[in-house]
Parts: C-alpha cells; sequence; structure tokens
C-alpha cells in the first residue's frame, strides 16, 4: 500500500485526479471504477476542467461505479446515477451508455448482481478503481462484516451509514436502508486502487484501515492485501497515521509520483 499525504483536501483531490487522468492517458479504453460521496465531488470538478481544456479524453472510457441505493431510479436527485451524471458524466466526453451503476429499480436484484459481475468481466475488468472511505470503514457499501471475499450483491446499510448519509435525505428518514454494492472481492479484483480520505472526521478510522490489522470489522483494511492500491489523504485525514514520516519520504524519493507532483 502506498501513502501519499499533501498538506490539504484540494491538493490530495488535485493529486487523484491527476492519476484517473494518467491511467485514461496510459490506456484510453480503460475501466474506470468510480466512487461517490462528498469527498470525490472535487475530483470530478478537476477532471471536468482537464477535459474542457483537453487534457483528458473519455471518449473510449467505460465505467463501473461501485454502488447504488435500491429503491432509488436515476432520476431521483439522491441516487448515485443522478450523482454521477451531475458531478462527471455531463460535464466530459465520456459515452453516457458506456457508464454503468447498478439498477437501484430492478425487479430482480440476485440478476441484477450476477449481472453487473458478468459486464465487469466482460469489459475485461476494472483498471482502476476509486474508492472513498465510510465513518465505519466502509469501502461501497461494503460494510464492518463484509466478507473478503464477497461479490456485488444487495446489503443491509448500518446506522453509522444511516446517520453519515441521511442528511442528503428529506426527511433522513426517507433514506433506503439497503443498497447495491460492488463486493470487497470485486474491489479486490481492480488492477489498480485509488483511495482518496479527507478531514479530520476520518482520521481515526484512516489509521485503523491502513495500519490497523487486517480485519472484515473494517472492511478497507482489506486494501492492505492489495498488489497495487494507493491512498491519497490531506494532513487532517493522516494526523492519526504511526509511520506518517515514513510515508512522506517514501513519496518524495518515489520516481512513479515525479510528474504527478
Ligand atoms: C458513501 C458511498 C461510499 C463512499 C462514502 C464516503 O457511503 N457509498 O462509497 O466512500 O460515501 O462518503 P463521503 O465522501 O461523503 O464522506
Amino acid at each position: 500500500m502506498d501513502v501519499v499525504i499533501l498538506p490539504g483536501a484540494s491538493d490530495a483531490e488535485l493529486f487523484t485526479a491527476r492519476l484517473i487522468a494518467a491511467q485514461v492517458k496510459a490506456k484510453p479504453d480503460a475501466v474506470l471504477g468510480l466512487a461517490t460521496g462528498a469527498t470525490q465531488e472535487a475530483v470530478y470538478a478537476r477532471l471536468a476542467e482537464m477535459c474542457a481544456r483537453g487534457e483528458v479524453d473519455f471518449s473510449r472510457i467505460s465505467s463501473f461505479n461501485l454502488d447504488e441505493y435500491a429503491g432509488l431510479d436515476g432520476n431521483d436527485r439522491n441516487s448515485y446515477r443522478y450523482y454521477m451524471n451531475h458531478h462527471l458524466f455531463d460535464h466530459v466526453n465520456i459515452r453516457k451508455e458506456a457508464t454503468r451503476l447498478p439498477d437501484g429499480t430492478a425487479a430482480d436484484p440476485e440478476a441484477e448482481c450476477a449481472a453487473y459481475e458478468r459486464d465487469i468481466r466482460a469489459a475485461g475488468g476494472v483498471d482502476l478503481q476509486l474508492l472513498g472511505l465510510g465513518n465505519d470503514g466502509h469501502i461501497g457499501f461494503n460494510e464492518p462484516m463484509s466478507s473478503f471475499r464477497s461479490r456485488t450483491r444487495l446489503v443491509v446499510l448500518s446506522p453509522e451509514t444511516l446517520r453519515q448519509n441521511g442528511g442528503y435525505f428529506d426527511p433522513p428518514e426517507s433514506m433506503p436502508h439497503c443498497a447495491f454494492t460492488m463486493g470487497i472481492g470485486t474491489v479486490m479484483d481492480a488492477r489498480k486502487v485509488v483511495m482518496l480520505v479527507t478531514g479530520a472526521r476520518k482520521a481515526a478510522v484512516t489509521a485503523a484501515a491502513l495500519e490497523g490489522p487486517v480485519s472484515a470489522m473494517v472492511p478497507a483494511s482489506a486494501l492492505q492485501m492489495h498488489a497495487d492500491a494507493v491512498t491519497v489523504l490531506d494532513e487532517a485525514a493522516a494526523s492519526q497515521l504511526k509511520l506518517r514520516e515514513y510515508y512522506r519520504a517514501a513519496f518524495a524519493e518515489d520516481p512513479r509520483w515525479r510528474n504527478l507532483r
């Protein structure tokens, strides 16, 4: 696991956008795994700016999102389909038909989840998976105790997640209690994983995920077993990491990061 610590949230967001842009440049028909959440909004804004300047071309890119609320269709302002259109897809030259999220309104959830896994495989697998980190340690909507081998499925959201995301819903009680999510096994199959975490609120769960024991209690800790994972942090989110000095030194000296700094 590489850990990149940058001074502020905007530095971390820009760096993450550059990592994604570098993937798109290296493989113009790459398959991106995309994430939602407040953390990613600025990443998508930076990508939209790069696209407008002609620095990155999404015309041959396809994408699969991590998750979607059960029961919400794409026109619902709280659906992740709406979020993705609003924050990214409407602002870059990606083909909408090449963007996929689980269908929250699927009549047969099991069939939808099987089809999602099939579609990812048929596309050649995810080249780069973007992740955020939930307050309870979730990635996608893989709540604590999700199996590290789990695949795309319908899950019940944790009380912590209902608290974290309830504020987006009016009233908060109208937030769905279930969601479709790629599994941890699905995420781990991605060739490269980029997790972005910002803010002091996430410092404790970031330390648990990166430096704590690998445990289903902290789903993001599974990434310690991924062969090509990088976590991008601002100072606030990194503040409880024990090896902060080492991560800074590695980032400064490792030539892989030279063009992205
Ligand atoms: C939601 C998403 C997660 C995301 C998390 C982080 O719960 N399902 O994939 O990681 O939000 O949220 P935020 O960036 O708003 O803190």
